[in-house]
């Protein structure tokens, strides 16, 4: 098989011109990866293929695994309760997001139970100990080491034995010197790499985190060619400038996805937040037009967000402009054409801003509902009652749609002191509720006062 070393696309014939990313000469043959594991032998008796086992005879449920918690609550929940030992877990983000930061201090605080070393492909070691002090982590039982040459690594892990966390910061900068004609970060060596290391946890129980930077133009070789072959992807991601990271579960073979867990970073490193929606709310200001309170839902855990918004004319002869931080756009886009059509809010030469305050992204349509009133408070200049929360799906005709777990939303807001909310009309649980059928409704109840 011939691999474009820039994109990952497959061809069966080489070519000098990569077809999907225009480039050149990044064609090359990919020879399967030199075997460098003696213990690839499958020292645990593997289920052989063709003969199917009784599923009762099989053991080991995924409730029965011993987890290794990683001592930090929002990276534990994440992970749908720790470590699992033999895994894979993939961390990606951007450059200079914290993956280095979250990971020395996720593995110096599991060191203290467990085994756990720190292969850096990026830093000295000099250097990482420095970073670990200045995060006030000194006098640490983990072990550290600055490597790139993957087959050498593999060599010194193969002699080890028991439980260990090992983390690969980065997999882009390993490399195996037996695949010949590829350099660090291509795609041929990131897949080899990632695969010795696959094999590696499978075959001795090892935990091993394989860190991984994305690039929004998907230029380095990516953890997207990675996803398929790992146990559990997560994401670190955070807006430029915010002082907040979520971290985001996109797969995972041993838990439930969409699971969101919390930092702060400061100084002294990345700081849980365990109690969200107090901290995005902190700063907010009461009563002011365009701001309402989202009701939300992120994996397990109910949050509570500021959504704002400015409507105001448009002076721009390329026609209104429309800026969305934190949503989707294109959903925006149609709640306007709704609000527009069925609510009679004129909107079509208006600029129309919004923002999720606290850069945070979400992706629940149960948010449609509270941008809408956003939109409407903002346009109107009329302020909504800072003592409520609103949630539900809008639909087409601007019917109010139910949306997922309505009790957790409300039970969340009460217990932040809120009193009433605006819901979906099936929403039951709280006294003050006044629940939406359309959206003629909503425009009418904020115009009201
Ligand atoms: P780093 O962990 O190196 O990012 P990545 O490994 O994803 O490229 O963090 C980038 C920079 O930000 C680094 O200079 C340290 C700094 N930083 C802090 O000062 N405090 C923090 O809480 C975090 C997460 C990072
Ligand atoms: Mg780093």
């Amino acid at each position: 098989m011939y691999v474009c070393e820039s994109c990952g696309t497959t061809y069966s014939k080489w070519q000098g011109k990569c077809d999907t990313c225009q480039s050149w000469n990044s064609i090359n043959l990919n020879s399967a990866p030199v075997g460098l594991s003696s213990h690839g032998k499958n020292k645990k008796k593997n289920v052989n293929p063709s003969s199917p086992l009784e599923f009762a005879s099989l053991k080991g449920t995924p409730n029965k695994v011993s987890r290794i918690s990683t001592t930090l609550n929002e990276f534990d929940r994440v992970l749908g309760g720790g470590l699992v030992p033999g895994s894979v877990t993939l961390v990606g983000g951007d450059p200079g997001i914290g993956k280095s930061t979250l990971l020395l201090q996720a593995l110096a605080r599991i060191s203290h139970k467990t085994s756990s070393i720190y292969i850096s492909g990026e830093e000295g070691v000099d250097q990482i100990k420095m970073r670990a002090q200045r995060l006030g982590l000194s006098e640490l039982p983990m072990k550290l080491a600055s490597i790139n040459n993957l087959q050498d690594v593999i060599q010194a892990l193969d002699t080890l034995d028991g439980e260990l966390v090992i983390v690969i910061d980065s997999i882009q900068t390993m490399y195996l010197p037996s695949i010949e004609n590829s350099s660090p970060g291509s795609i041929t060596q990131v897949r080899s790499c990632a695969q010795e290391l696959i094999n590696l946890a499978k075959n001795k129980g090892f935990s091993i985190i394989l860190v991984s930077h994305v690039t929004k133009e998907g230029v380095i070789a990516g953890p997207r060619t990675l996803e398929h072959m790992v146990d559990v992807v997560v994401y670190f991601e955070g807006e430029k400038g915010s002082n907040f990271r979520v971290l985001r579960t996109v797969k995972n073979r041993f838990g439930a996805t969409d699971e969101i867990g919390i930092f702060e970073i400061g100084n002294e490193g990345l700081r849980e937040v365990s109690n969200p929606s107090e901290m995005f709310l902190s700063e907010r200001q009461k009563n002011i037009p365009g701001t309402v309170i989202y009701a939300g839902i992120e994996g397990s855990r109910p949050i509570l967000v500021e959504i704002q918004a400015l409507v105001s004319n448009s002076n721009s002869q390329y026609g209104p402009r429309r800026v969305v931080v934190g949503w989707d756009q294109g959903r925006v886009a149609m709640l306007l054409a709704i609000l527009e059509a069925r609510g009679g809010i004129k909107l079509g030469y208006k600029d129309v801003f919004i923002n999720v305050v606290g850069g945070l992204k979400i992706y629940d349509t149960g948010c449609d509902l509270a941008i809408a009133a956003a939109i409407i408070s903002a346009t109107a200049m009329k302020p909504i009652s800072s003592d409520i929360v609103i949630f539900g799906e809008v639909g087409l005709v601007g019917e109010i749609r139910a949306v997922s777990q309505m009790t957790a939303r409300l039970k969340e807001a009460s217990r932040l002191g809120f009193t009433g909310a605006y819901t979906p009309p099936s929403a039951e649980g709280v006294d003050n509720l006044k629940k939406i059928t359309k959206i003629q409704d909503l425009v009418a109840l904020i115009l009201g006062g």
